[in-house]
């Protein structure tokens, strides 16, 4: 029997307004929930038992598949106060079936990679590691915390983001995805909150631990920030990036129930949710339209998330945007990029523009 857990509790603060009402991990991605892709792969590669480890909104997920019908069993721990991701482990670790040598797999809910999760495992039970890391290989690794490894690939150090030039003495860092021995996850404290990445592992590293790294340069993404969310969603639909639950590659991925103008553009790996629509001459370039959106005629949006029930009115321009849901956006707006508009507000039309071409004032002196 093949066990993982994934870490679903984090309350996502950086997609919000997104996370206000949906969990991170149960927000739209290529037509189905983040956490739907990552159990098909994850029954792809044989596992039969799932913890979910829920805190933030956690009864959404008992929600979401209360009528799962596939040949897969999902356990709930919840968290009546956020135990960190250590803690998180250990707290789901109580629901495990498997013995104490047993290999488990530990996923963050919100990374989408291309790891082959039967090499990982295959590669942990060779080498009779206590814990396996996923690393991967970053092409600018300054925004994160490095790990660098033997040549045997035993991890040597868990190291702070790099400040200077000097401290880049890898280009690998954590990926999100581990392998334990059972027994050495039960060890983790989980009756507080701990960090894996700062307390644990460095911990396992010092007392001698078998730290491994099992290192990649595959397609590897953070989903965490509302750019990143719209582009692992958009890499998803024309394949740069696969999934079991994702079909053949393609330039959109629109609902059966969408209506879209034949004179409308939606293109980049665009997902278009049930029942939106459309307008002629609007231009949806690698985003997410939610269900119940409506785009006006010659609206253009770039980079962009649109949640349910929202409007963005004829000929606005959106670029890197987050529109939380049942917004309105009036006609004729230029959005300067990366806002977040917060859920039910509402923009009159030409309220907003960046370039010089203000209308007249409208009122009287
Ligand atoms: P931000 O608030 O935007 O940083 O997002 P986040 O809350 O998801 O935090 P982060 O991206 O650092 O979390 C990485 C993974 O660990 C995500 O899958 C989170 O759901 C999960 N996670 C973080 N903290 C906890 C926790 O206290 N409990 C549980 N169960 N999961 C957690």
């Amino acid at each position: 029997m093949q066990e993982a857990i994934i870490l679903v509790g984090g309350k996502g603060t950086r997609l919000r307004p997104l996370t206000n009402h949906t969990p991170k991990p149960l927000l739209g991605v290529a037509g189905t929930s983040f956490i739907r892709h990552q159990i098909a792969k994850l029954m792809d590669a044989g596992v039969t038992h799932v913890v979910f480890a829920t805190s933030y909104l956690a009864s959404l997920f008992e929600e979401e598949f209360k009528d799962f019908g596939e040949s897969l069993d999902i356990s709930y721990a919840v968290e009546e106060v956020p135990l960190g991701t250590g803690g998180a482990i250990r707290n789901a670790g109580r629901l495990l079936r498997g013995g104490p040598d047993d290999a488990v797999l530990v996923l963050n809910g919100d990374i989408l990679s291309g790891l082959d999760l039967r090499a990982i495992l295959g590669e942990h039970r060779r080498r009779a590691a206590d814990v396996t890391l996923h690393l991967t290989r970053v092409p600018d690794p300054r925004a994160f915390g490095l790990v660098p490894t033997a040549e045997d690939g035993r991890v040597l150090s868990f190291l702070e983001k790099p400040r200077t030039a000097e401290e880049i003495v890898t280009d690998q860092i954590n990926a999100g995805c581990y392998v334990f021995r059972r027994a050495v996850l039960d060890a983790i404290p989980g009756d507080r909150e701990v960090s894996v990445e700062q307390e644990t592992f460095p911990g396992l590293v010092a007392t001698g631990h078998r730290v491994l790294g099992h290192i990649t340069r595959g397609y590897w993404r953070d989903l965490g920030t509302p750019l990143a969310f719209v582009h692992g969603s958009a890499d998803l639909v024309t394949g740069a990036a696969t999934s079991p639950l994702v079909g053949p590659a393609g330039d959109a991925l629109i609902h059966p129930t969408a209506v879209i103008d034949p004179g409308a553009l939606v293109t980049g790996g665009s997902t278009i949710g049930p029942g939106a629509v459309i307008g002629p001459g609007a231009v949806v370039d690698r985003s997410i339209i939610g269900a119940g959106v409506t785009v006006g005629a010659g609206a253009r949006l770039h980079d962009s998330v649109v949640d349910h029930d929202s409007t963005i009115g004829g000929d606005s321009l959106l670029r890197e945007t987050v529109v939380g849901c049942h917004a309105h956006i009036g006609a004729d707006n230029e959005l300067p990029a990366q806002l977040r508009l917060s859920c039910g507000i509402r923009i009159p039309a030409q309220g907003v523009r960046v370039s010089g071409t203000a209308t007249a004032c409208s009122t009287v002196h």
